[in-house]
């Protein structure tokens, strides 16, 4: 009997320490290894979630992509176990080794059975000055993901909510039309008919571009909406809920966290309406020293979803915490709050 007690009793505290998310601490893997995931997203696939991201190193060259993208995987969310680098910067072309590549997302193509992946490249040596989209495309999940290309978003084609007499020739997205519009901090979002959706801080990191992808979700169809004009909005992160599409993201302030924005939309093509800044409590007004990567809705909890941000140290960019914190509703708003220690139950 008492061996019974010692044995269930141990077993609940082991499940509790590993059960829980605790924002801005160190995050180690199943090897014991800080996750090094930065600026990443989730996939769930068959009933495993895969968390890619920005394999940083330390020092600032980390900055740059010297590594590649690394993959974990969990069934439960708060145990990760290394899958090893999805995919690799190259000795030469536009992944070589010393370019940016940022806040890479992968998607699942149910029609061609590939994962897809979109990340922001910059072209090395360059600093952020090519702001282009880089693809890349795998049969397994985790990779080995093999580059096909980088480009500017949707060239030649004009935005479908601006009409023609609206253009002026100062515009930045009118000066990039031939070339193909920027594409800067970026996110993929697959709605519920399995379009895809690519959006990301375009014109000088000025306004938005909701663009829509192709049904291999390898181009853009050149459908695309400019949204949140001259707002600097970077950091996207999207989800639906109820039917509506909300947006996460922050301003535009580099490496330092600032007040982070929100909004809603009845559909994925606007119009857009403002709900300020989801962050209440102390330090909100900094999104508690983070910034968005992603939104994750817990499967099978309508309710649910997880704010996924990274607390950047781009001294030392190994040493990024992620701040994971619980999203609440409020009416049509949703609101986040810093909590230091929590679990999926918590909510
Ligand atoms: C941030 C952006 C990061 C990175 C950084 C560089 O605003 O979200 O992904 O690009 O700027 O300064």
């Amino acid at each position: 009997m008492s061996f019974l007690f010692t044995f269930v009793f141990g077993s609940v505290c082991l499940a509790q320490q590993s059960g829980k998310f605790r924002p801005g601490q160190l995050w180690p893997d199943d090897n014991g290894v800080h996750i090094n995931a930065h600026g990443g997203g989730m996939l769930l696939y068959e009933g495993t979630y895969y968390w890619f991201g920005e394999h940083k190193v330390a020092g600032e060259i980390g900055n740059t992509a010297q590594v590649g993208v690394h993959c974990y995987s969990s069934k439960d969310l708060y145990n990760w176990v290394d899958r090893g680098i999805a995919l690799a910067v190259s000795d030469e072309g536009d992944i070589q080794k010393g370019c940016i590549l940022e806040r890479p997302k992968v998607i699942y193509n149910a029609r061609t059975k590939k994962f897809v992946m979109w990340f922001h490249l910059e072209l090395k040596g360059k600093g952020y000055s090519s702001a282009r989209a880089g693809i890349a495309v795998a049969d397994e999940v985790t990779g080995p993901y093999r580059f096909i290309r980088s480009t500017r978003a949707t060239p030649g084609q004009y935005p479908v909510n601006v009409s023609d007499s609206a253009c002026t020739a100062d515009q930045l997205f009118i000066r990039d039309l031939a070339g193909g519009q920027m594409v800067r901090d970026q996110q993929l979002f697959v709605d519920d008919d399995g379009k895809a959706y690519h959006i990301f801080a375009s014109e000088e990191n000025q306004t938005l571009h909701i663009a829509e992808l192709t049904d291999d979700y390898l181009d853009y169809t050149g459908k695309y909406v400019r949204a949140f004009e001259g707002r600097y909005m970077e950091a996207p992160a999207i989800f639906k809920k109820d039917g509506l599409y909300y947006f996460m993201g922050s301003g535009c302030t580099g490496w330092a966290p600032n007040a982070a924005r929100s909004a809603v939309a009845p559909s994925i093509w606007g119009p857009w309406t403002e709900l300020g800044n989801p962050c209440v409590g102390r330090d909100a007004e900094k999104t508690f020293f983070s910034q968005s990567t992603y939104i994750l809705p817990v499967p099978g909890e309508k309710d649910k979803f997880i704010y996924m941000g990274d607390r950047w140290t781009p001294s030392n960019p190994i040493d990024g915490r992620y701040i994971w914190l619980p999203i609440r509703f409020e009416g049509r708003k949703f609101k986040i709050e810093w909590v230091d220690e929590w679990g999926l139950d918590d909510f």
